[in-house]
């Protein structure tokens, strides 16, 4: 099956270096699926290249009164197919909780965009072994329902470190997903996915595809990851 990757551009680029960056992504011609998140402000530029992309948040209410939110309703409008939903950086930076992530799940199916949604541990619970049941609570609670969704195992401590789990370690969580999931949904691992790591990382067994930050914005390393 073909894999998903996703490019979690962040807060960056300026207009000229997100439209380089897209003029190469356009060009890159392999079998896998590849999703583009820009940041909001430039979404409108990877509409205009014909990639197929996603936004990195949206509202959890319908459109309304509420300065400065985004809503599934208007991402889907202007023609995104993906949202990235639940990314630790939101969870640690806006406080965002399961509970809300859950409802921003819910906008977004309704919606009819694919919810990419992560999970993953912070340092001190993977030191201490209990990974698998951080990410059995963070399941439960998001209730995911039975829809298009796309699940990313993102370890915090891996995410713009250098830092990654082992091949086994990876494995055995998204075995514990798939199977948590009944093998439901698409799982993607990331945190520091390169180059370098790709290919060992692609030929896990229950690995669907990845979540690239970093990488994602540097072109050469971004091909040879689409190729994976
Ligand atoms: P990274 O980020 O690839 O730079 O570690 C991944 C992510 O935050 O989704």
């Amino acid at each position: 099956m073909n894999k998903l990757i996703v490019a979690n551009w962040k807060m960056n680029c300026s207009i000229d270096e997100a439209t380089s960056l897209l003029q190469h992504l356009q060009n890159i011609a392999c079998d896998n699926d590849i999703v583009v998140c820009p940041s909001f402000a430039h979404l409108y530029l990877a509409k205009e290249f014909h990639l197929t992309f996603g936004a990195q948040n949206c509202a959890a209410t319908e459109n309304g009164a509420f300065t400065g939110e985004i809503s599934a309703a208007m991402l889907k409008d202007m023609g995104c197919r993906y949202v990235i939903l639940g990314h630790s950086e939101r969870r640690q930076l806006f406080q965002e909780t399961d509970s809300t992530i859950k409802t921003k799940l819910n906008k977004a199916i309704e919606h009819g965009l694919t919810p990419i949604v992560c999970i993953g541990e912070p340092l001190d619970t993977y030191k201490a072994g209990k990974t698998k049941e951080y990410i059995k609570s963070q399941l439960d609670n998001l209730e995911l329902p039975a829809h298009n969704i796309a699940i990313a195992y993102e370890p915090i401590w891996a995410i713009g470190s250098g830092l990654i789990p082992s091949i086994e370690e990876v494995s055995e969580i998204l075995a514990f997903i798939t199977s948590y999931t009944h093998n439901q949904f698409r799982t993607l691992y990331g945190g520091s996915v390169s180059d370098k790591n790709c290919i060992s990382l692609a030929d896990i067994k229950d690995l669907d595809g990845f979540l690239v930050g970093g990488a994602s914005l540097k072109i050469e390393q971004f091909k040879t990851i689409c190729h994976v």
